[in-house]
């Protein structure tokens, strides 16, 4: 576990616990006193703390951050695809920043399909027709011009992230993994195995990858903006890149065939988009989500609403190491809130629309709604939730989240994605990023499943214009007094929004330590298929205790369900009676993440088991 510790008090290095920490000064006011990066990337990390650290804010760090992960973490960092940003500023509105894919112009959910009317799974994963307009470019710069603190160029927080691609980094053991052990390289384009197969060889542990196109991409964005992608040569390249990159399972891919891809106009015209954060109240606490086109706030607000109103206190059992246990009983509650919540996202989220009037977001978190869900669940699973049909769920792995907080108390969770590892493996010649395959988070068709087993409505169906719905669950929690106190998120397709409320319930009210709770074996449950899915590590006593209740469960020894990467501050009284905080962040064991406090190291990842 990658854990470290700063806490503002007047006294010097104090071990708390994990491998490095280390006590702050006082602030005087009232604010964390030291800011904090963590990230699935050590070097990430470092660029994100090294502006904090030069007196940037959460969002000049989110950036720093989020541009070196599309360096140092191709299977999920991108310039290519897209994602969702919380800014939480200590004073004022929190704000929602979307920067989701967008369907082509050209879109036509017919086109998935074969001549028999079976759906052809591939082409949105794989081929012209996988790729959405990417959003990264315009939701950093949104960031930065609207958030960051203004001391910054945009080239000044590029920095890192173009040294690292002209002068290359060493292949960390984690992407020579993903380079070497699966069928990748069979699947990138002839452009991307130029970079990640040199000589028809996966990069090992180690080799220096450098990304010059890349860098000179990088170059173009940082002094001219999201123009410099959306407009002109890269654009152009984007569109060439697609036009000869062939539809699977077809014989012919061209427009006049059917099919679509992303054309110039549909770069031209993309925007990031602000919404309204979701909130919602769990005993106390204020917890800020990521509203639709993610479904990320609406699931985890309906799920801590849910278990809100049940006796919560009484089903927790006191350990003698501090915090508490939860009962076979508590745990049943959270796996029928889940099935609840994730069978309304199947029938209702979907795209707002740009009047954000398409998805009924009031209704979906009234307490009408979260009292009727909370009364249907009884003493045993109920399995007959919601109108459709089992579909088997595929394992695929890679987005990546990074969780920021400035020593003033403002706060960024930002968490993009090219969908799948390495998204589309499409490569742009000459532009050095990777295309997404976002468009595989629509349903194709209603009740159908896509590669993480979701189904979806007509909601969620592809057309022009339109974003696919999303797990992607950036999430703040403040206190009563209005203060961050959890900047949290992770990567992991559904099992996103599974992984971080059970953090969370871990975090507020089993009153669990941030390294044990993010380390902690998870479940999942996503109402399509029936089954709760368990990690290793649970006691099985609890599983037979789930199964007598009538829960179908697939216990998975060798399963790691997301990558939580999360910020904690504690509040404690000092010992002149002071108010004392407590910095802690913690990167999932499960993969190579890494977290960093102002002044001090960088922990270090966790290798591949
Ligand atoms: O937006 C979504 O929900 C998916 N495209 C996220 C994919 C993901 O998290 C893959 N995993 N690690």
């Amino acid at each position: 576990m990658q854990a470290l510790f700063a806490r503002s008090a007047a006294l010097s290095l104090l071990l708390l616990a994990g491998p490095s920490c280390v006590l702050w000064g006082q602030s005087p006011t009232g604010s964390p006193a030291a800011g904090a990066v963590v990230t699935e990337h050590p070097l990430a990390v470092r660029s994100g703390l090294s502006v904090l650290e030069a007196g940037g804010n959460a969002a000049d760090a989110a950036v720093a951050t989020a541009l070196t992960l599309s360096v140092v973490l191709p299977r999920a960092g991108n310039l290519g695809g897209g994602g969702f940003a919380l800014w939480v500023p200590k004073e004022g509105e929190p704000r929602a920043v979307d920067f989701r894919e967008v369907a082509p112009s050209g879109t036509d959910p017919r086109a998935y399909f074969n001549g028999e009317d079976e759906v052809v799974s591939s082409r949105s994963l794989r081929g012209p027709m996988a790729v959405g307009v990417p959003g990264t470019p315009a939701g950093l710069w949104h960031l930065y011009r609207e958030y960051g603190s203004g001391r910054f160029s945009f080239r000044e927080l590029a920095a890192d992230a173009i040294r690292l691609a002209e002068e290359g980094f060493p292949v960390d053991p984690w992407l020579a993994r993903s380079l070497n052990s699966t069928s990748l390289r069979e699947k990138m384009n002839s452009a991307a195995r130029a970079i990640f197969y040199p000589e028809g060889e996966g990069l090992v542990e180690g080799d220096l990858l450098v990304q010059s196109d890349l860098a000179e991409t990088l170059q173009l964005y940082a002094r001219r903006g999201p123009r410099a992608i959306y407009e002109g040569e890269i654009a152009e390249a984007i569109v060439k890149e697609l036009r000869r990159t062939p539809v699977p399972a077809a014989e012919a891919g061209t427009p006049a065939d059917g099919f679509f891809q992303i054309e110039l106009e549909d770069l031209s015209s993309y925007e990031a988009l602000e919404r309204m954060a979701t909130r919602v109240r769990f005993r106390g606490w204020e917890v800020l989500g990521m509203p639709p086109p993610s479904s990320g706030g609406l699931v985890i607000g309906q799920v801590m609403g849910i278990l809100e109103g049940f006796p919560l206190s009484e089903e927790r059992v006191p350990r003698e190491r501090g915090g508490y246990a939860p009962t076979p009983r508590l745990i049943h509650w959270w796996i029928e809130a889940m099935r609840h919540a994730f069978a309304d996202r199947a029938e209702h989220m979907g795209d707002p629309g740009p009047k954000n009037d398409k998805v009924p977001v009031g209704e979906l978190l009234s307490d009408a709604r979260i009292a009727a869900a909370r009364v249907a669940i009884g003493e045993r699973a109920d399995l007959e939730v919601g109108p459709w049909g089992m579909e088997l769920p595929q394992e695929s792995d890679e987005t990546t989240h990074l969780s920021v907080l400035d020593s003033a108390g403002n706060a960024v969770s930002l968490t993009t994605t090219l969908n799948t590892s390495f998204g589309s493996c499409i490569l742009v010649e000459g532009a050095g990023f990777l295309l997404n395959n976002e468009m595989d988070d629509f349903a194709v068709t209603a009740g159908v499943a896509n590669t993480y087993g979701l189904v979806g409505s007509d909601a969620n169906v592809p057309a022009r214009g339109k974003r696919p719905l999303s797990s992607m669950s950036p999430t703040v929690i403040r206190d009563g007094d209005g203060e961050v106190r959890v900047v949290i998120g992770a990567p992991g397709g559904p099992r996103i929004i599974t992984a971080v409320t059970q953090v969370l319930l871990r975090l507020l009210l089993l009153e669990q330590g941030l390294v044990e709770a993010v380390a902690a074996p998870r479940l999942h449950q996503q109402w399509r298929p029936m089954s709760t899915r368990f990690e290793g590590g649970w006691d099985p006593a609890v599983i037979d205790a789930l199964e007598e209740r009538g829960h179908p469960v697939s216990v998975e020894p060798k399963a790691s369900f997301a990558s939580v990467q999360a910020i904690r501050v504690l509040k404690r009284a000092g010992e002149g009676g002071e108010v004392e905080r407590v910095v802690e962040v913690a990167s999932d064991p499960r993969r190579g993440g890494a977290g960093g406090i102002q002044g001090q190291s960088v922990s270090e990842p966790s290798r591949p088991k």
